[in-house]
């Protein structure tokens, strides 16, 4: 399907999906939202697809919300229209994915970023929530998901100076998993994902929903939810083929 505003490719069990609104740094308008959203239901409906890479360009992973698109809204407006929470279906995905950041990463980009089950950033990353700049605060989960990766301390600070962070800050902080160069980043994000969609798409997606439960629950219920879940993998035919395929020294060959 053509997109106005992302390009969506597929590359082996990868789908990748690219913001492209170059004129903009990729601001988020509700045109590319639109494009967003019907991107991950395709893709997620897509059996053959086992991972997605959500990327940018080498200036902008995004720039923000639109702030010319967003300049004339007034409160009963945003509120009437519930702006903002058509926003959070990327939180919603079910595969992984993969936020793959070089340039800027500001406001509702870095909020997308942060959506993603984790962030591999170019070298050249700039992360930031500068809306108190602009007379109001993160409205796409930046005051709550930047406090969980690096602390009230340090959110507290970018969110009250709008002030931005490089990749290696990023990284010493826990918001990124990984700096690349940003000439390789495409490519390693790529074959990360690949090699996540190798594995068992059900168990993949199972342990993200784990993972993801430690965000929102106590550390006992946590480990209750782990271990049904683990302890009903038994069933799955992808857990007789990977402990076969271990003891037989021959790769796994999980089902699609
Ligand atoms: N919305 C709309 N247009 C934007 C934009 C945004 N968030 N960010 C950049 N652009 C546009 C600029 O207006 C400019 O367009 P024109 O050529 O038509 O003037 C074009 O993109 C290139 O931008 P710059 O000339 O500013 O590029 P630069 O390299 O000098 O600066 C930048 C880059 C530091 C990222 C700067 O563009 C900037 O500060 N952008 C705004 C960042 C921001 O405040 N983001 C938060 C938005 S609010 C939000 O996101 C709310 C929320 O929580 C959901």
């Amino acid at each position: 399907m053509a997109y106005e505003t992302i390009l969506v490719e597929r590359h082996d069990r990868v789908g990748l999906i690219r913001l492209n609104r170059p004129q903009a740094l990729n601001a988020l308008n509700r045109q590319l939202i639109t494009d967003l959203n019907a991107a991950l239901d395709e893709l997620e409906q897509d059996r053959s697809i086992g991972c997605l890479v959500l990327t940018g360009s080498e200036k902008a992973f995004a720039a923000g919300a639109d702030i010319k698109e967003m300049q004339g809204f007034t409160y009963p407006g945003t509120y009437l229209d519930d702006f903002i929470t058509s926003w959070e279906r990327l939180s919603r995905t079910r595969k992984p994915v993969i936020a793959a950041v070089a340039g800027f990463a500001l406001g509702g980009g870095c909020e997308l970023a942060m959506m993603c089950d984790f962030i591999l950033a170019a070298d050249t990353a700039k992360f930031g929530q500068p809306e108190i700049k602009l007379g109001v605060m993160p409205g796409s989960g930046g005051t709550q998901r930047l406090t969980r990766f690096v602390g009230k301390s340090k959110a507290m600070e970018m969110c009250l100076t709008g002030r931005m962070m490089d990749a290696v800050e990023a990284e010493r902080s826990g918001l990124v998993s990984r700096i690349i160069p940003a000439a390789e980043l495409l490519d390693e994000a790529l074959k990360v994902a690949k090699a996540i969609a190798d594995m068992s798409l059900t168990v993949a997606m199972q342990t993200k929903e784990s993972v993801n439960r430690s965000y929102e629950t106590t550390l006992a219920e946590g480990i209750r939810f782990e271990r049904r879940v683990f302890q009903a993998q038994f069933a799955l035919a992808d857990q007789k083929e990977g402990m076969a395929a271990f003891i037989g020294k021959r790769p796994a060959n999980f089902e699609r």
